[in-house]
């Protein structure tokens, strides 16, 4: 579905990705985690198509998609609102794009991310963790195959970041999706990854793909057998080798 082949970018004489090859199959969920300041931003702009590599191919679906945007959900970093539209307005963005609008789907979602009372909120009423939920629903309302998330629960407590990863996971298994993933929680990517992608710094080069065994649908007890610390473990090895 997603293809990257040999993707280099250089901020004036700064190489921060070098060479990177990877590929999301259809329906997959793959994490990219690496140092901060690796380059994973970057790399989803590259996708996305808001920035242009200096050299290498995106191609989605077969078609190449390098330097064009509009066919990919973009969750982005920093959660960027627009201040004049109320929140079920913000969600729906995506969708209007597109052409067709979803008002009870929206609001049905809103209600799912604890956002049910904010609807007509504006952005400014809202804390940051509300408005990377906002983000985040937006995201997956738009219809695209392919869905980048930037981080998305990072701004969330430990509570409802835990409920906000059954929920995308509840999500994803029913829609069928493919989700690249940010984050820098190992603990999160082996959750509910298919596999995960370790970069390394200056310049980000691909230092190991890790496939996860764990069956779904998968539960909070994952997170305490002895297995998922094996693999939690086998990863900071990586990270730090
Ligand atoms: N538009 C830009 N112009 C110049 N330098 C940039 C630009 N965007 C990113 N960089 C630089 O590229 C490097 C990678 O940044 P990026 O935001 O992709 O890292 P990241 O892996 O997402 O980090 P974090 O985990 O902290 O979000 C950094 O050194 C950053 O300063
Ligand atoms: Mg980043």
């Amino acid at each position: 579905m997603l293809e990257l082949r040999h993707v280099s970018k250089s901020f004036g004489q700064k190489q921060v990705l070098q060479e990177i090859s990877l590929h999301v199959a259809s329906g997959e969920f793959v994490s990219l985690i690496g140092p901060s300041g690796s380059g994973k931003s970057t790399l989803f702009n590259l996708i996305g198509g808001l920035l242009g590599p200096d050299a290498g191919e995106i191609y989605l679906n077969g078609e190449e998609i390098t330097n064009k945007h509009g066919f990919i959900s973009y969750m982005p970093q920093q959660a960027s609102l627009f201040p004049w539209r109320t929140i079920i307005e913000n969600v729906l963005l995506g969708q209007e794009l597109q052409g067709k609008k979803d008002y009870e789907l929206a609001e049905a979602m809103l209600e799912r991310a604890g956002l049910g009372d904010v609807i007509h909120a504006y952005p400014h009423e809202l804390s940051g963790g509300m408005k990377q939920r906002v983000a985040f629903i937006r995201a997956l309302l738009s219809p695209q195959s392919l869905m980048l998330l930037d981080e998305p629960f990072s701004a969330l407590d430990e509570f409802t970041r835990t409920d906000m990863q059954k929920w995308l996971l509840s999500i994803w298994e029913d829609y069928e999706q493919s989700i690249l993933f940010i984050t820098h929680s190992i603990d999160e990517a082996l959750f509910l990854s298919d596999k995960i992608i370790i970069l390394s710094v200056n310049p980000a080069e691909i230092k190991d793909v890790i496939e996860v065994p764990f069956i779904r649908p998968r539960d909070g007890d994952l997170l305490l057998s002895e297995e998922f610390l094996q693999w939690k473990k086998k990863i900071i090895d990586v990270i730090q080798f």
